[in-house]
């Protein structure tokens, strides 16, 4: 089973990245399946029903969220219709949406859960049981079990990855938007990596036009924050295989894409 994670696309750029690599990415690894977070694809900030579907029609079998899930209200229109739409489990009871999917992946079913971290969030419910509640239901129909964990702190993925070690396929974090170089995959079996970075401007700070940055970093004054919608751009993701019978990771492999890094076909 060969798995090829996208992070945080944000904005056009991002978009455009996507469509432009994701095909390239998908002749180059071979991928069952293809997994985009796609929390800040609009502007920064949420999802639309058309972008998911370009995610979609680039090449994207699921689409993860994160805590920028509801901030694009259109979300709430098409959520519960029939998307591959997968937002933080751990969100309380009563939030549209599912926090967990199960994919058809060739000949198999890949589950596809999303869960928000708490340290330095916004307030959701704990991740760790809610995530281990549909690690175990997931079980018993695959072994195949992909885990996007937004959020902010290193130390609260790194000890989700251990507490999931030889449960899940991979622990892989988002939210950052800046790739560590953590990749590996734990004594019992499952891939981890920190976080996978993002996709979309480069020349950025964490995908927002830099000015405003430095200006509210610079001045302390409030500053409207707008993602850039041209120049140079990143395309940050990871490529997973794991044992066809087990499910567990036998590689994990960083994906930039970038001017200082092009992308390599071979
Ligand atoms: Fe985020």
């Amino acid at each position: 089973m060969k798995l090829l994670f996208i992070g945080d696309v944000v904005g056009s750029m991002g978009r455009e990245m996507v469509e432009e690599y994701v095909p390239q990415l998908k002749e180059k690894y071979q991928p069952d399946v293809t997994i985009i977070n796609g929390e800040n694809a609009a502007s920064g900030r949420g999802i639309t029903e058309k972008i998911y579907r370009q995610l979609e029609a680039a090449g994207a079998n699921v689409i993860t969220m994160g805590n920028h899930t509801w901030d694009n209200r259109e979300i709430f229109q098409f959520i519960d219709q029939k998307t591959n739409i997968v937002r933080p489990a751990n969100y309380p009871k009563g939030a549209p949406g599912k926090g967990i999917q199960m994919i058809q992946a060739g000949s198999a079913e890949i589950a596809v859960i999303n869960a928000l971290g708490r340290t330095f969030m916004n307030p959701v419910d704990d991740p760790f049981p809610v995530v281990k509640k549909l690690v175990d239901e997931a079980k018993r129909h695959t072994p195949f079990i992909f885990v996007d964990f937004h959020a902010e702190a290193t130390s609260e993925k790194q000890a989700m990855g251990w507490f999931l070690d030889g449960k899940v396929s991979a622990v892989v974090g988002t939210h950052t938007h800046v790739q560590t170089a953590d990749n590996r995959i734990l004594p019992d079996g499952t891939a981890y990596l920190s976080d996978v970075g993002m996709t979309g401007p480069y020349d950025a700070v964490l995908g927002m036009e830099r000015d405003a940055v430095l200006k509210r970093f610079v001045t302390s004054l409030p500053v409207r924050f707008e993602v850039p919608k041209s120049g140079r751009a990143i395309l940050s993701g990871c490529f997973i295989e794991l044992d066809r019978k087990t499910g567990k990771a036998t590689h994990i492999e960083r994906i930039l894409i970038n001017e200082d890094r092009p992308f390599v076909s071979q």
